[in-house]
Order: structure tokens, then C-alpha cells, then sequence
């Protein structure tokens, strides 16, 4: 059954649930996620009540970066499935009333990929302008130090070149050297990317989250960056938004999304967009994308990297939300996250994990999803899963902190010093298994599982959460609830109160006469916040994570309290 809508907005009032499969839930006992796994857990996410599941990548893939290095777009990875079960996937999920966004990740594709295998098998392939390749830098040997065309660092440390001995030219990579950049400037690779994104549409499902995708139009002429602490240099200001953007975007709405039975959503993941970018790239008008994923919130408790780690001050969080809330009040949409598969655990990061976990992640999900936007939930977050008590580097998997911990250590940095900053923001922390319930590996494989489970499965998980009506998931099942209910939830105005305070997160919500005032205490400790309440003492609980149910405000905010409060002039 396929979904067919013809309101062009429900994605408004919905709420999207990220999976990465590989650490959801495993079905065969190998130790990995699986689409089949997943299937048998879509009752876990109706009885939450999201709209639309996020599936990171489950295409063919040699795994370099989990499924981000794809080597075959229309075909599933033995791993995850197959065709079939995707199938299936749509189908239940449809059944119940939700819908499914596929990763799209198309800046760059695995260096195993047959279009790649053919462009590097000679400079005349008729592939070979497919992917970015140059020769070394003038009156330099290729493979020597410094010799790389530019001298722009990869995302996953080291150049963003890789020599190629066969044909003694470079091609570029953003990512990691199995990653080789799609070139966006030829039209073949435009109109592959298009018949293989309506192939999926027609297969049915319903929408893309677009990995990267503001990295895919690179500036004429590759200049070099500003060299950095590590030697190489930031060319993030010649792809990031790049010349061509908008462009390329609204080439593949026009080929790709209008004149479909079903609006298909669409967002954007976009490293370095301002608010200026995301209103340029979510204007209805200009028929681009519906949101974008902005980081800019993501980058406030740390300085020049994310592994160079500062204490988060509230301040800052409240500036850069509520300017995001401000600039696309008019023209554009939000998305709204704090977490994903490459964020550590936002209660972990932004909350206190140990006394007050519970309190923390129902405050930090109320403030979100109070906001005006499509609220985002990761995996495991709808049960209040924390950062992992990682060890020493064989404890971890992922490739961009396996790498950034042997440049650090290999330029001389402590390396105690190195672990402790990927202990706290490495993207391992976000993809151990989901915590379903307290046996060995919490239900999620009867076999090994590849990133072993958080020892605080036993407290922490989806059969004890269900179970218990004031858990972090009945919090979240609430939340959802209001969304899809009250009205001002997803179309009111917004208007940050209190910008300055070092604890408490205000903020009012409008729409006709109904107003929502949101108040949460980011602390330990109990504040009487520094507002007139006049007004809102005598107003309606509509949610409160402390005491669900109580009657009013009575002008004091407990530990970790998150208040919601509703009034009609
Ligand atoms: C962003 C994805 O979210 C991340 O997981 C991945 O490593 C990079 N893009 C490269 O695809």
C-alpha cells in the first residue's frame, strides 16, 4: 500500500526517527543490525508514535565509514538484506501509518563503485571526469609530501587527495580515501543521480535525507585554504555552499520530486550553512529542499575542532537556536536534533547522565520538540541511552576518531588527552546497540554484537521503559502526541525569553489565542526563574517531567524540571 497525500505540508506536524541499522536491532545472529531485525520492531516505534524512520545507509557497501562508501545504489548489502526486505520494509511501515526516508548520499560514492572502477581504469575512460581528478602540484613528483593538488584537509584527517600510481594523478576525497568525490559539474553524473533516486520513489518510498549534499558544487579552479594547526589546509570555503548549489538542487527537484503522486520530503544535511544559506535552500518558492540540518548548535561546546572541548554555556545554545528559530520564521523551516549517528548522547553531553538522567533527557526532548521545526529523535534517544564508557583506542571503531587519534598522537599530543576528548564526542558513543531489555546483549543479538552493548542496559532500556509511564519514552510518546494535537506546537510563533541566563531555557509559542510558555532548568539545583509570571501561575499544565500531572507553576523550577504551560486570551 502506498501512501498518497495530497497535503503538500503534513511533514509540518511530523516527527522523524532516525535508525542506523547497524546497530538497531540484529535478526541473524551476526552481530549486526538488519532490515529484518528492524522490521520486527516497527511496533516499537507506532506505540511512540513517530511519522516517518530515517534509515542510514543499508545500500551494497564495503562498510569503510558504515555504509557511507556506497558501491552499488540500487541494491541492499548482504549485511542488511535485500531488495525484498525492503519491500517489506515499506509495505509495514505504510500499514501503520508511516512513511520512509532513505539516505541519499551522492557527494561522494565507495572507491568501490563500478563508475569509479571504470574512471580510474585510464585518464581517456569515458568515467574518468565522473570524480575529481588532477595532477600533482606543478614541478612535484606525484606521491610526494605536499604534491597534492590542493592542500585541503579530508574530514577524516590527512590530505583530501590520493595518489593514484596507474594514471600519476590525484583524486579528490572529502571523506576518507574509499570516499572519492562525485563530480556534480558533469551532467551525466546529475542525470545518473536523478534515474536512480526516481527508481527508489517508484519502488516506494517517500523521502531523502541528503548526506553532505551543500559539499557538492566545488569552486572553479580548487583554490588552496587557510593552512591549519595540522599543516594542511581548510578548503571548507570552496566546496561548503559552493557556486553551483542552488542550482544543482533545484535541477533535481524539478527532475526528480515534481509531478509526484506524494510530496516527498527532503532534507538536507548541510555542515557550514548559515541562516541566510538555509533560507535560500527552504524557501517553498524555490522548490529546493523542506529543511536542512544546520551543526551551528552542535558546535558550541567546543573551540577550534569538535574534539577541542569547552564547558557548554547555555547562552551560546539559546543565541544560536533562537536566531535559527528568528530567521526562518517567515520563509523557510527548521529541522530540530540533538542527536544522531555522529553526535555523542546529547544527555551525556548536555545533561547529567547519572543523577538525573531521566529528568535531564525528558527536559532536553520537551525543549526541542517545543520548538518550531521537524524534531528529529535518534535511536535509543526515546529511552535516554548515554555516551559509552569507552577504554583505550581498541575500543573503538569509528574511522574518523580511529584516524584523528593516530594524526594527534602522531603530531605529539598526550595521548590521554586524545582519548578523553573521543571518550566524550567520539561518534561511537551514538552507535552502540539499542538497549531493548536487560539480558546479555539487551535483546538486540543473540550472537557478538560489533560494538558491545552499554553495561547500563540492565537500568536503561525499552522493555523497562515501557513498563514504567514516567520513562524518558512516555515523555517523548507524550511529546509526539502534543505535536500532532496542538496545533501551536507545530505552526505558533516563537519568541526566546531570558537569552541571558545561565540555566534556565525560556521561550513563549503563539498561534491565534492560544500561547505556550516553555520552561526548563538546566541544572542540578533548584531556581526561581528571573520572568514576571504574572499570568501563567493560574495557566494549564500541559507537561511538566517532574511531577506529570501537577496543577501549576507555582514560579520555582526543580532540578532538571521541564514545564510546559498553555493559556488562551
Ligand atoms: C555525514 C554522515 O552523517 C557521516 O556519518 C558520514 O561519515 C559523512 N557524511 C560522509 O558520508
Amino acid at each position: 500500500m502506498a501512501i498518497t497525500s495530497t497535503d503538500e505540508d503534513w511533514w509540518r506536524t511530523a516527527v522523524v526517527y532516525q535508525v542506523y541499522p547497524r546497530s538497531f536491532a540484529d535478526s541473524d545472529g551476526d552481530g549486526i543490525g538488519d532490515l529484518r531485525g528492524l522490521i520486527d520492531r516497527l511496533d516499537h516505534l507506532a506505540l511512540l508514535g513517530v511519522d516517518v524512520v530515517w534509515l542510514s545507509p543499508v545500500y551494497r557497501s564495503p562498510q569503510d565509514d558504515n555504509g557511507y562508501d556506497i558501491s552499488d545504489y540500487q541494491d541492499i548489502d548482504p549485511t542488511f538484506g535485500t531488495l525484498a526486505d525492503i519491500d517489506d520494509l515499506v509495505a509495514a511501515l505504510h500499514e501503520r501509518g508511516m512513511r520512509l526516508m532513505m539516505d541519499l548520499v551522492v557527494n561522494h560514492t565507495s572507491d568501490e563503485h563500478p563508475w569509479f572502477v571504470e574512471s580510474r581504469s585510464s585518464t581517456d575512460n569515458p568515467k574518468r571526469d565522473w570524480y575529481w581528478w588532477r595532477p600533482p602540484r606543478e614541478g612535484m613528483a606525484g606521491g610526494m609530501p605536499g604534491a597534492e593538488p590542493t592542500n585541503w584537509e579530508s574530514f577524516f584527517s590527512g590530505p583530501a587527495w590520493e595518489y593514484d600510481e596507474a594514471s600519476g594523478e590525484y583524486f579528490l576525497h572529502l571523506f576518507s580515501r574509499k570516499q572519492p568525490d562525485l563530480n556534480w559539474e558533469n551532467p551525466e553524473v546529475r542525470q545518473a543521480v536523478h534515474a536512480m533516486m526516481r527508481w527508489w520513489l517508484d519502488r516506494g518510498v517517500d523521502g531523502f535525507r541528503m548526506d553532505v549534499i551543500n559539499l557538492i558544487s566545488k569552486a572553479p579552479g580548487l583554490p588552496d585554504g587557510v593552512v591549519q594547526a595540522s599543516g594542511l589546509g581548510d578548503g571548507t570555503p570552496h566546496f561548503m555552499n559552493g557556486p553551483r548549489i542552488h542550482e544543482f538542487l533545484a535541477e533535481m527537484n524539478r527532475e526528480v520530486f515534481q509531478g509526484r503522486d506524494s510530496k516527498v520530503l527532503t532534507v538536507g544535511e548541510m555542515p557550514g550553512a548559515t541562516i541566510d544559506d538555509a533560507v535560500l535552500y527552504t524557501d517553498p518558492e524555490r522548490a529546493e529542499v523542506d529543511m536542512v540540518f544546520t551543526f551551528e548548535h552542535m558546535d558550541v561546546d567546543h573551540a577550534q575542532t569538535k574534539w577541542d572541548l569547552v564547558p557548554l554555556r547555555l547562552p551560546a545554545l539559546k543565541a544560536v537556536l533562537g536566531r535559527w528559530q528568528a530567521g526562518l520564521a517567515d520563509v523557510g523551516w527548521n529541522s530540530l536534533y540533538w542527536n544522531n549517528h555522529d553526535q555523542a548522547r546529547a544527555v551525556s553531553r548536555f545533561g547529567d547522565d547519572g543523577a538525573w538522567r531521566v529528568r535531564s533527557a525528558t527536559l532536553l526532548g520537551t525543549v526541542l520538540h517545543l520548538h518550531r521545526g521537524t524534531p528529529y529523535v535518534y535511536q535509543g534517544e526515546e529511552l535516554g541511552m548515554t555516551n559509552h564508557p569507552f577504554g583505550g583506542i581498541d575500543t573503538f571503531r569509528d574511522i574518523e576518531s580511529l584516524n584523528h587519534h593516530a594524526q594527534a598522537v602522531g603530531l605529539g599530543a598526550d595521548p590521554e588527552h586524545v582519548l578523553s576528548s573521543l571518550r566524550s564526542r567520539g561518534r561511537d558513543n551514538a552507535r552502540t546497540p539499542v538497549q531493548w531489555d536487560d539480558s546479555p546483549h539487551a535483546g538486540f543479538t543473540t550472537g557478538e554484537p560489533w560494538l558491545p552493548v552499554n553495561p547500563n542496559h540492565d537500568e536503561v532500556n525499552a522493555a523497562a521503559a515501557i513498563a514504567d509511564e514516567h520513562s524518558v519514552f512516555h515523555h517523548y510518546r507524550r511529546l509526539i502526541e502534543l505535536r500532532h494535537t496542538v496545533p501551536v506546537v507545530a505552526h505558533g510563533d516563537f519568541t526566546m525569553l531570558l537569552p541571558d541566563d545561565e540555566v534556565v531555557y525560556a521561550f513563549t509559542r503563539s498561534l491565534d489565542d492560544v500561547e505556550l510558555l516553555v520552561l526548563a532548568n538546566f541544572s542540578g539545583r533548584a531556581v526561581q526563574p528571573d520572568l514576571d509570571v504574572t499570568g501563567w501561575t493560574d495557566a494549564e499544565v500541559l507537561l511538566d517531567n517532574v511531577a506529570p500531572g501537577s496543577a501549576a507553576f507555582t514560579g520555582r523550577l526543580e532540578p532538571w524540571q521541564a514545564l510546559v504551560l498553555r493559556r488562551s486570551q
